[in-house]
């Protein structure tokens, strides 16, 4: 097209370079259909309002229908002289039904309509990746069941600390990506919200219908103040930074499962389609994928900073720094759907090396606190436990062998209060089922947890 939508405000044509600058097709097209969506909605309350006739109306439903169909077979032109998907569907639907393509734009306002298309494209993307979490947590929980009983060492500072399960580990995991669910329920409430209506910044003069429109899009609710409703991204925002959360998430466990596949470790072996080889060292099996999604966790972090940056200094209504608002959006969307697709299928082909996981258990001394608890129960103050706990440590040490592997009488001589019984209470399996409490490691807590979680879901 040769004249732009305001042409009849200027006296040259813009330059090329600033057409460029300022277009955003070739990025907010992909929330092409959200915008066909809306207009529809905002053109049957025009309709319904008589503030356009029903023949117009129908005008705008057969243009749009068209124009989806365009859109889904690929065959739409998008223009960079039209600068926006807004634009760019408007002047279609134009050439395709004439005036009543004119007219769907009373009472509304790009500003209003661009809010309006990413809470609906966002709304969308919320619900998706609720479903990916919730598969992802299928597939920790039923890993987590397989080793309910599986013991390797827990760590604090990555120094051997006690006897925990491999299904314990992950349940950890577990509730973290619950709580990543309800953080997007919660964002996505307040996304939920119909900025329609608002049109530029101080609402319109045509009475209209918000709460009609709300309805048919299925928003909760309508944006209460015009100046907000079309310079609000918060939910942008919260939702980034829910996004960064799981990625936190994400990458601690990618982190582990790097350390526990390196060799020096040996606990896990990622299934070889989840791993890359070297070009040049023969012999090597990769972690790729967990890197990746470690380092993928910057980018959205940068996102999130991205927008918050993008909004602190505007002052209201609208402002066109707020286009920048998508590609950060998109991206971080894009990225977390990728990975949490990735880890709900790598965590199946983990493969588990319990031999590995108990050798570990067998050096650090992990029932030392058990040996304190044992003798503590026998009358001792538990700083005294501690101390001749610590004693005994030391021998072991001394000698290069566990707790265990001390006698009686070796033991007896950091407490008198030691018997027989002792040595049930230094082995890992006396010292996972002694936890047994809510959000304990036993293994029927792991189970009765694993239970718990089944039915939530
Ligand atoms: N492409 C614009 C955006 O993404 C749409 C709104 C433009 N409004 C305006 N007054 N320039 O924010």
């Amino acid at each position: 097209s040769t004249t732009s939508t305001w042409s009849g405000r200027f006296t040259e044509p813009v330059s090329e370079l600033v057409k460029r600058y300022t277009a955003s097709v070739f990025f907010d097209r992909r929330m092409a259909l959200q915008d066909i969506r809306g207009s529809l909605a905002h053109a049957r309350m025009l309709a319904q309002q008589n503030i356009i006739a029903a023949a117009d109306l129908a005008a705008i439903e057969r243009g749009m229908e068209r124009i989806r169909g365009e859109i889904e077979r690929g065959e739409f032109n998008w223009n960079l002289d039209d600068e926006d998907v807004h634009l760019n569907i408007e002047k279609r639907l134009t050439a395709l039904v004439g005036d009543a393509g004119k007219r769907l734009h009373t009472g509304r306002s790009r500003n209003d309509q661009v809010a309006t298309d990413i809470r609906l494209w966002l709304r969308d993307t919320i619900d998706a990746i609720d479903g990916l979490l919730a598969d992802f947590i299928r597939a920790l929980i039923d890993t987590a069941e397989q080793h309910a009983a599986t013991p390797l060492p827990g760590f604090t500072h990555l120094q051997v600390a006690q006897p925990i399960t491999f299904g314990h580990h992950l349940l950890a995991y577990v509730e973290m990506m619950r709580r990543d669910r309800e953080r997007f329920a919660d964002c996505r409430r307040r996304t939920n919200r119909l900025p329609l209506g608002a049109a530029a910044l101080a609402g319109t003069t045509f009475p209209i219908d918000r709460e009609f429109v709300a309805e048919q899009l299925g928003f909760e609710a309508v944006c209460e103040n015009s100046l907000d409703a079309v310079s609000d991204r918060d939910f942008a925002i919260e939702f980034t930074a829910a996004a960064s959360l799981v990625m936190v998430h994400l990458s601690r466990l990618s982190e582990e499962l790097i350390l526990w596949m390196s060799p020096r470790v040996g606990f896990i072996d990622l299934a070889d389609r989840f791993t890359t080889g070297s070009s040049i060292m023969p012999q090597k099996k990769n972690p790729d994928v967990p890197e990746l999604a470690r380092g993928k966790s910057g980018r959205v972090f940068g996102h999130l900073m991205g927008l918050l940056t993008l909004m602190k200094g505007q002052p209201l209504a609208y402002n066109k720094d707020n286009q920048e608002d998508k590609e950060p959006l998109f991206d971080t969307a894009d990225t977390l759907i990728d990975t949490l697709r990735v880890f709900a299928e790598m965590v199946p082909g983990i493969k588990v090396k319990p031999e590995a996981m108990r050798a570990a258990l067998k050096q650090g001394y992990a029932t030392a606190t058990d040996l304190a608890d044992y003798l503590v129960k026998k009358g001792l103050p538990f700083r005294d436990a501690h101390e001749a706990v610590a004693r005994a440590v030391q021998a072991a040490e001394k000698r290069g062998c566990d707790l265990a592997d001390l006698t009686l009488a070796e033991l007896q001589a950091f407490s008198k209060l030691i018997g027989e019984e002792v040595f049930a209470v230094l082995t890992v399996e006396g010292s996972l089922a002694a936890r047994d409490h809510i959000g304990g490691t036993a293994p029927v807590q792991v189970r009765a947890a694993i239970a718990r979680l089944r039915k939530s879901l």
